[in-house]
């Protein structure tokens, strides 16, 4: 039995949501990692104050909200640090305040595309200046106007900030996707009580109203649990049974692609503490075959694919096309996954928008270079479980970033 640490995504929401809110937002089962400390600083340096309290069965958080267009200019610039998150929902709140704010992060998150997000804020009516594109991003917000956004990539980060921001314009703002994303945002939203409407694939806010508190309870994270849901599935004769799982719809179809390839997935719902769905998730290994990935299946995929093709080297194979995305994620995600993959023996090619494993060769171990990034330590971890010999992963300390236990469990899986 395992617990996975709390969402990411639905953590940075719940602290952004409250950070608008009025009133007092109690946050149980953030996510631990990076990622969500840096939306936490900063939302302290934008005047919010946010507290942590030890309770029986974990921490709590607490988030005094400043009431939308509340926030205080920061005393320099934000550092989102290694997310993307953080940075793209933090120019939407931003380009609804009337103060000039740069954000910056590391080197990862400097070279990820950030026009996406200034485009649609631009023509909101906020002054975006990127640098070429990337961070370091200054954002001068003031009076929005409200617009339909025909969202170009599916991304639920451009979403969601075109929406953080029509929450301080006047009138509807919408987006209409061409392909889902997941709709944390969307759930979040009418949770703290915002006048939102949800038709196909247009989402859409009426700006001006106030957001209440909420007490938000966070499920486990999908994207953690798909790697332990994977090593169960690779290796003959394991189980693993995953409890408070996140299950909302639009993050679960790796458990479709796993019960594809092969193996055995039992999904118990339990029951609803909030606006997401959660339960436990057992998988149990079954001879694997190889599974081809529609590219309509991706953005419902996009950060569980590390996972699946590590699960792929075990046998099977997978071939993935349609996930340009993945090469502007906190990596280039189709390069150092193959090149970390074959370094350990996996026969494993790069295409254009995707890649090819062939499943059946045993991996001998090798050194596999994680280049800073989370998703890709934790794969290589997984895959190297199927090995020969022995494997080193470089870069392996950027689990923290969402899932800072994530080798301890493993030690403690395998014991
Ligand atoms: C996220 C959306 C996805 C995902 C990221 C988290 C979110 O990014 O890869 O890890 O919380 O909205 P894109 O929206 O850029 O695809």
């Amino acid at each position: 039995m395992v617990r996975v640490p709390g969402d990411k995504s639905i953590s940075h929401r719940a602290l952004i949501l409250g950070a608008l809110a009025r009133g007092h937002t109690t946050i149980r089962g953030l996510a631990p990692g990076e990622d969500c400390q840096s939306t936490r600083r900063c939302l302290a340096a934008l005047g919010v104050a946010i507290r942590e309290s030890a309770e029986s069965d974990g921490l709590a958080w607490h988030v005094e909200g400043r009431g939308l267009g509340g926030l205080r200019p920061p005393p320099g610039p934000l550092d989102a640090g290694n997310s993307g998150t953080t940075a793209r929902f933090l120019m939407g709140v931003l380009a609804g305040h009337p103060f000039s704010v740069t954000l910056v992060g590391d080197a990862s998150l400097s070279r990820r595309p950030m026009r996406r997000v200034a485009d649609p804020l631009g023509l909101m009516g906020a002054r975006i200046e990127t640098t070429g594109g990337c961070l370091p991003v200054t954002v001068t917000g003031g009076r929005l106007r409200a617009v339909t956004y025909q969202a170009s990539v599916p991304s639920a980060q451009v979403k969601s900030a075109v929406l953080l921001a029509g929450l301080h314009a006047e009138g509807v703002t919408a987006v209409v996707e061409r392909q889902p994303t997941r709709d944390h945002t969307e759930r979040a939203l009418a949770a703290f009580g915002a006048d939102i409407a949800i038709d196909g694939p247009r989402v859409s806010v009426r700006g001006g109203g106030a957001l209440t508190a909420a007490d938000v309870t966070v499920p486990g994270d999908p994207s953690s649990a798909a790697f332990w849901a994977a090593a169960a599935a690779g290796i003959p004769g394991a189980s693993v049974v995953i409890e408070g799982v996140g299950l909302n719809p639009s993050r679960t179809s790796f458990l479709g692609i796993l019960e594809r390839m092969g193996a055995l997935v039992d999904v118990r719902p339990e029951d609803r503490l909030g606006p997401e769905p959660s339960g436990t998730v057992t998988v149990a290994h079954a001879a694997l075959r190889a599974v081809e990935v529609d590219p309509a299946q991706v953005p419902g995929l996009i950060d569980e694919l590390p996972a699946l093709a590590a699960l792929a080297t075990h046998g099977g194979g997978l071939s993935v096309t349609g996930a340009g995305e993945l090469r502007v994620k906190e990596s280039d995600r189709i390069a150092a996954l193959v090149a970390g993959l074959r370094a350990l023996g996996a026969d494993a090619q790069e295409l254009a928008d995707g890649f090819r494993i062939t499943g059946g060769r045993r991996l001998t171990g090798g050194a596999a270079d994680a280049v800073g990034d989370h998703r890709l330590a934790m794969a290589f971890a997984i895959a190297a479980l199927g090995a020969d010999g022995e494997s080193l992963i470089r870069g392996a300390e950027s689990v923290a970033v969402s899932y800072p236990a994530f080798f301890d469990t493993l030690e403690g899986l395998c014991a």
